[in-house]
């Protein structure tokens, strides 16, 4: 019998190009995009512009003190269209459809290198859309339909819940909650465990920022102004430790008894004729816990800062709310939550104008693309009447396409028809803060005032 997938396992000692043809684009730039504190001010789209217009395909250093040599930095729209429409040159299972750097082999956490590498979002071909096709159920309309009943009544009780005479935090009163609740239904979780999950996210966000913090710590005491706090990382490991604990019992349980939830589903799941490995259990609960949380949650927080920037748009809408679908992919377009997916080539190819040869690494900006002027004009403009909003690339396109697009858009357009009409003056009434992580666009604390 063969052994069961591990993509993991083929990668852990896997090396990568360096480019084996020179930049077209030559701009020396001093964008670093690897500096997780660029992100912390929200994305940086004046960059993503500076680069599209000198340098859309730029070739990008390494992180900080990183075995793996340079990456492609594509803040192009028509770039990023073309590398996620063709799997087959630009590959997600040959390096990664996620992590921009696999690290220093000494340095790898233990599980959540393995689980970050472990799951649907990292495969190519058949093995991709089998694992995909045991999801499609939880996204079709007819069940989406019934969860939406169920989500209409949540937003209005967390709405009910909110004590309007006070500025609140509407991320951790509305934003962190609502997607909580929407993937625990979906995926089985009982009602008792779905405030743990709440809080491994919050861990999670800041794992990257960990590991380069101690890095840095490591290299040169100097760099950081701020000693590593080492009580922190004891609290991260032992949040990961949890977090995995919880995710083996619960998908090992429903491996047994099975019931018709994601979790059923994905416990039961066969590739080449076998069950998931361990590995692979850990990988995929990881990936949607992660992946069905962070991005809707973000979208909801941000929808709230752009309304308050943008008091002509909010009334607007308010008098016509047949206009809530576009302004909810006007929103996601400015957000773009993902702010990046990777891939790497598996041959000689050309991109832009720009020769590769293969096991090179490709990064993709979606935020970039989402404000491609040759594709959205005016692009720092949030107009909800645009007429292509739809056409951002935020959730991906191709055979990776988000397979919760259904269920975020559902959710934001529960929770903004209620909010608007229960709470028209709805705004931000101080500084947000923001995640340092160049992966989700990951907003922490976001003060409102009704
Ligand atoms: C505004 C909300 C969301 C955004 C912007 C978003 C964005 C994305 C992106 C960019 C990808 C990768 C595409 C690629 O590599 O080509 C993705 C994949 C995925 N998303 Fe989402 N997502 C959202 C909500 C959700 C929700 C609510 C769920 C689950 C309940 C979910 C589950 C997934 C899964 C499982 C994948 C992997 C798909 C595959 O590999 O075939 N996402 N999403």
């Amino acid at each position: 019998m063969s052994e069961p997938i591990s993509i993991s396992k083929d990668l852990a000692k896997k090396t990568f190009s360096s480019n084996a043809y020179p930049p077209i684009y030559d701009i020396g730039s001093s964008i670093n995009f690897t500096d997780l504190d660029v992100f912390t001010n929200g994305q940086p789209f004046s960059q993503f512009k500076e680069l599209r217009e000198q340098a859309p395909i730029f070739l990008h250093p390494p992180f900080l003190n990183d075995p793996e040599p340079v990456f492609w930095s594509l803040t192009r729209y028509e770039d990023i269209l073309k590398v996620s429409s063709d799997p087959k040159t630009f590959s997600s299972q040959a390096g990664t459809g996620t992590l921009i750097t696999l690290g220093n082999e000494d340095r790898r956490h233990p599980k959540l290198w393995r689980s970050a590498i472990d799951h649907m979002l990292n495969l190519d071909g058949d093995l991709h859309i089998n694992l995909r096709r045991e999801h499609m159920p939880f996204f079709k309309p007819d069940y989406v339909a019934n969860l939406r009943i169920k989500v209409k009544a949540k937003v209005s009780s967390l709405l009910d819940a909110i004590n309007t005479q006070e500025d609140c935090n509407f991320v951790t009163a509305f934003s962190q909650q609502l997607p909580i609740f929407t993937l625990s239904e979906i995926l089985g979780i009982p009602k008792s465990d779905r405030q743990k999950l709440v809080t491994w996210m919050e861990f999670l966000e800041l794992a990257q920022y960990i590991q380069v913090e101690q890095l840095k710590k490591e290299i040169d005491g100097e760099v950081s102004n701020e000693p590593v706090n080492t009580d922190m990382i004891d609290m991260f490991n032992g949040m990961v430790d949890e977090m995995f604990e919880y995710g083996r019992d619960i998908l090992n349980s429903k491996r047994k008894n099975p019931s018709d939830d994601l979790l059923s589903a994905i416990a039961n799941a066969e590739l080449e004729g076998q069950k998931l490995s361990p590995e692979f259990l850990d990988g995929s609960w990881l990936l949607i816990i992660f992946a069905g949380n962070d991005t809707t949650r973000n979208t909801l927080s941000g929808a709230i800062k752009l309304l308050t920037e943008n008091p002509d748009q909010k009334q607007k809408l308010i008098e016509n709310p047949e206009l809530m679908p576009n302004f909810l992919q006007e929103c996601i377009r400015m957000v773009s939550p993902v702010i990046h997916m990777r891939r790497t080539t598996t041959c000689e190819t050309e991109l832009g104008g720009q020769l590769m040869g293969p096991g090179e690494k490709i990064v993709m900006w979606y935020g970039a693309a989402n404000r491609d002027p040759s594709v959205f004009t005016n692009p720092d403009k949030f107009d909800i009447e645009r007429e292509n909003a739809d056409e951002h690339l935020a959730f991906g396109i191709g055979r990776h396409t988000c397979v919760g697009k259904p269920v975020a858009l559902m959710q934001l357009e529960e929770s903004y028809k209620q909010i608007l009409s229960r709470f028209p003056n709805i705004r931000m009434s101080g500084n947000w803060k923001v995640a340092p992580n160049n992966f989700v666009h990951a907003i922490q604390e976001m003060p409102v005032k009704f």
